[in-house]
């Protein structure tokens, strides 16, 4: 069975047990990502080059005429309650954030919603993108909930404030001030491409990658190390003083040359981080062109460039994810290796032949200090509402 079918059969039997007396109606999913190139360049309006997983939320649910909204989880790793029932927010009874935390993501969607009023309804989700493991689990979380929301409700379909929205909630009601990134590879992720994302114009162009002789590969490490915690806002910061400090509003704006020059009335921290962000936005520009012309070494080696970059100009990689780039790429028929995502642990994406697969993933097992997980992967398309 193809992975979102498990995923819908599975939200499918909880509802029914869940709310005997209720028919699901709607079934909608909505995808994780993996990003090839272009990390913590969003929020510096770069661009990204990330591609939709066939890892999916699934919400399956029905309309409700009592005027509340009931929720369940079944995400284990979710904190308690995983069951909870409030009234349709109004005006003068807004949502706001709160415990669980798992439910802020549902919450802040249903909050910011571009359409109204919403009815009531029932609801229940699903996963199997991982929790934690900086594919974008709650990305797909807040997509899947709106396109939920866009069946009982309909909006303009305007897929960009779709996007918008859902970085919305997870700014004002989780408290992460994130990039565009995930949210918009999962609204607009078209199947056998990544997406080169402009975060600036907010235009996208599909990067074909159709080569059977090719595998993407993840490999998480299956550590978690914070990133809600202070990391993530600090870099944002840190960016925003270097452009800033050199007259720009990013440091999408500013060339490597301007940099250097200002070495000397930079901070040496804010420094590293700006030519990070500086020389990532020409590498993923770069490796998009590289993938489209199935140059593969050439994208290879900025993927390690990337990695590289990240852990000593921006500090966001980990022991863990350094060891599982370094065994990766210490083998035969393997373009590129680097992690992917936030940082502070999560996962690794390799580009390699087909025909290395086996041998490197069990370099890998042998070699890496954890326990890892793997998934070869594809790109898949974007949120989509699923028959039933
Ligand atoms: C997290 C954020 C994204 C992006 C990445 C780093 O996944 O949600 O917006 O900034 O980190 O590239």
């Amino acid at each position: 069975m193809a992975e979102p079918q498990v995923v819908l059969e599975e939200a499918l039997r909880a509802f029914r047990e869940t709310y005997p007396d209720c028919e699901p109606r709607i079934a909608v999913a909505a995808p994780g990502r993996v990003n090839l190139i272009g990390e913590h360049t969003d929020y510096n309006q770069g661009f990204v080059l990330p591609m939709a997983l066939p890892m999916v939320t699934v919400v399956v649910g029905c309309q409700s005429t009592d005027g509340n909204i009931s929720l369940c989880t079944l995400a284990k790793e979710a904190d308690e309650p995983k069951r909870l029932e409030f009234p349709v927010p109004s005006e003068g009874n807004p949502l706001t954030p709160g415990l669980p935390n798992w439910a802020n993501y549902v919450k802040g969607v249903i909050q910011h919603y571009r359409a109204g009023p919403l009815p009531g309804f029932k609801a229940v989700t699903a996963s199997n993108v991982p929790l934690g493991g900086g594919l974008s689990s709650s990305a797909s979380l807040e997509v899947a909930v709106y396109t939920f929301l866009q069946q009982i409700c309909p909006d303009d379909g305007d897929l960009v404030q779709k996007a918008l929205t859902c970085q919305k909630a997870e700014h004002t009601f989780a408290s992460m001030p994130c990039g565009i990134m995930d949210q918009f590879i999962s609204v607009m992720g078209e199947a056998g491409h990544a997406l080169l994302i402009d975060c600036r114009s907010l235009q996208v162009t599909p990067v074909p990658i159709s080569d059977s002789s090719l595998v993407i590969l993840i490999t998480n490490s299956n550590v978690r190390h914070s990133l809600t915690g202070s990391e993530y806002p600090t870099r944002r910061k840190q960016c925003l003083e270097a452009a800033k400090a050199l007259g720009k509003d990013s440091l999408r704006d500013v060339s490597m040359a301007e940099l250097k020059a200002a070495k000397a009335r930079l901070d040496a921290e804010v420094y590293c981080r700006a030519h990070h962000v500086i020389s990532e936005i020409k590498r993923t520009a770069e490796g998009a062109e590289a993938l489209k012309a199935r140059n593969y070494w050439e994208f290879g080696k900025l993927m390690v460039q990337s990695h590289n970059s990240l852990r000593d100009d921006y500090n966001v990689s980990c022991r863990e994810l350094d060891e599982l780039v370094a065994v990766a790429m210490d083998g035969e028929g393997v373009y590129g290796s680097r992690m992917t995502g936030g940082g502070f642990g999560g996962c690794t994406v390799t580009l390699l032949e087909a025909a290395a697969v086996e041998k490197t993933i069990q370099r890998i097992k042998d070699n890496y200090s954890g326990t890892p997980t793997f998934h070869i992967t594809r790109p898949s398309r974007g949120a989509h509402v699923l028959q039933l």
